[in-house]
């Protein structure tokens, strides 16, 4: 569309075929906003299903179906929602997609790695990127959402439900660091193509290198869906070189959240409007200790456990507010994982406080060597080495976790990609621990 200006008409009904549309509006496609939309209906009823559609000249889009959440004080029977990560165009098929669609959720939480900046470099890859070994500047962080957004699964499950995206560090590089990142000229152009391609309110558009990405989403009574932010406000991860040299590790004031995102969560989550609390974020949250001991520190220093003091004061923090059903809702490791969580991981004893799901990925490439430390990490409950994604059914009493996978990301026949239910989990409101069922 080069520099253009482009009108666009969109229409929002409460019917497939546009019977009854409820709303309608115009919005202005331009070069600078890479020609995308950003369209915000208003006064909408919650707890409804609504399908919208664009217009541009003779040209209609596909028919997407979005839904509202039900009124604050409503008590809705019950919330189903997947989660998904870490979709590397290159490595698979996006049949994890196309499953998740078909399930139909009400909501979709997409935790990090939406694209990669750069190629795979595996041999066995099924499709190529265009042009760029690694992009890092505006147009070309444009052209790789734009490559993805030719993919017919991945725009199945966008047309099938509202999203709430999150970034991790592969859409802009490979682990970065928010604070001081000594790379600062590739934060605008990654943060407004990531804007520009992902279903977010215009008041979340980036300016000055940042964006405004942790926000709070509440389905009545039942649960809160608290969006965070684990990449902006990081210090650099510690050095791993020495696993004995714990004292940056152990830092007391080190932060991933940052100190306004550490108050904002905690003061979200004292207010306890919500029977479920769920944290939708990045990076694996629980510990996961190399060798049982307490005195190294041979942990993934990119990961909450490079950031221990923060995670414990957000831990103490849900017990202290006397949280009743926190859950944390992770991505980034290309495993399905599923912990129980303790304040004090060292002490195997120590109370359960909590849950942690962690999401597979739905291409990226994952180890499928069992980790060795399991017996020191007795609070880790589960991994699985498919690709696929996870979905939830949260109930006032019952929250029910089933980890997805696909049989192959490999195959493009949709047909020789079998979707199964590997793992399945509960959590009984009020009584922290996972069950298998
Ligand atoms: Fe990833």
């Amino acid at each position: 569309m080069g520099s253009q200006t482009v009108d666009v008409q969109w229409e929002l009904a409460t019917d497939e075929r546009f019977a009854n549309v409820v709303a309608a509006g115009a919005e202005t496609a331009t070069p600078g906003e890479g020609h995308s939309v950003h369209a915000e209906p208003a006064g909408l009823t919650p707890d409804t299903e609504y399908f919208y559609r664009f217009r541009t000249g003779s040209h209609i889009s596909p028919v997407g179906r979005t839904r509202t959440a039900p009124a604050a004080g409503s008590n809705p029977a019950s919330v189903r929602f997947a989660m998904a990560s870490c979709a590397h165009f290159e490595e698979g098929w996006y049949h994890a997609f196309r499953h998740l669609a078909a399930d139909d959720p009400d909501v979709v939480l997409f935790l990090g790695d939406y694209m990669y900046e750069k190629n795979s470099g595996h041999s066995d890859i099924v499709r190529g990127y265009v042009e760029f070994d690694e992009v890092d500047k505006l147009a070309e962080y444009r052209l790789r959402y734009a490559q993805h957004k030719t993919d017919p699964d991945l725009k199945a499950a966008h047309a099938a439900a509202p999203w709430l995206p999150v970034f991790d560090d592969h859409e802009l590089k490979n682990n970065w660091w928010g604070v001081n990142y000594d790379q600062p000229a590739r934060k605008q152009p990654s943060f407004q193509a990531f804007w520009e391609n992902m279903p977010l309110p215009r008041a979340m558009k980036p300016a000055n290198s940042a964006i405004p990405l942790y926000r709070r989403f509440r389905w009545g009574t039942l649960a809160r869906f608290h969006m965070m932010d684990t990449r902006q406000y990081r210090w650099k991860q510690a050095p791993n070189n020495d696993n004995t040299n714990c004292t940056e590790l152990r830092r007391t004031d080190r932060t991933l959240t940052g100190a306004a995102q550490e108050k904002w969560l905690l003061d979200g989550l004292a207010a306890r409007e919500s029977t479920w609390d769920f944290l939708g974020q990045q990076v694996f949250f629980g510990q996961r200790d190399g060798d049982g001991k307490a005195a190294t520190c041979d942990v993934s220093e990119d990961a909450w456990d490079g950031y221990p003091a923060n995670r414990r004061r957000i831990t103490q923090g849900w017990v202290d507010r006397r949280v009743p059903n926190p859950v944390v809702l992770t991505g980034d490791v290309h495993r399905h994982w599923a912990c129980d969580l303790r304040v004090d991981f060292d002490n195997h004893s120590a109370p359960i406080v909590g849950t942690e799901l962690i999401t597979t990925s739905i291409t990226s490439r994952g180890s499928t060597t069992p980790p060795s430390n399991l017996p020191q990490n007795p609070h880790v409950r589960y991994i699985g080495h498919q690709r696929g994604y996870v979905r939830a059914t949260v109930t006032p009493r019952q929250l029910t976790a089933e980890f997805m996978g696909v049989s192959s990301v490999l195959v493009r026949d949709p047909a020789r990609s079998k979707l199964s239910v590997v793992k399945r989990f509960h959590v009984k409101a009020g009584r922290p621990g996972l069950r298998p069922g």
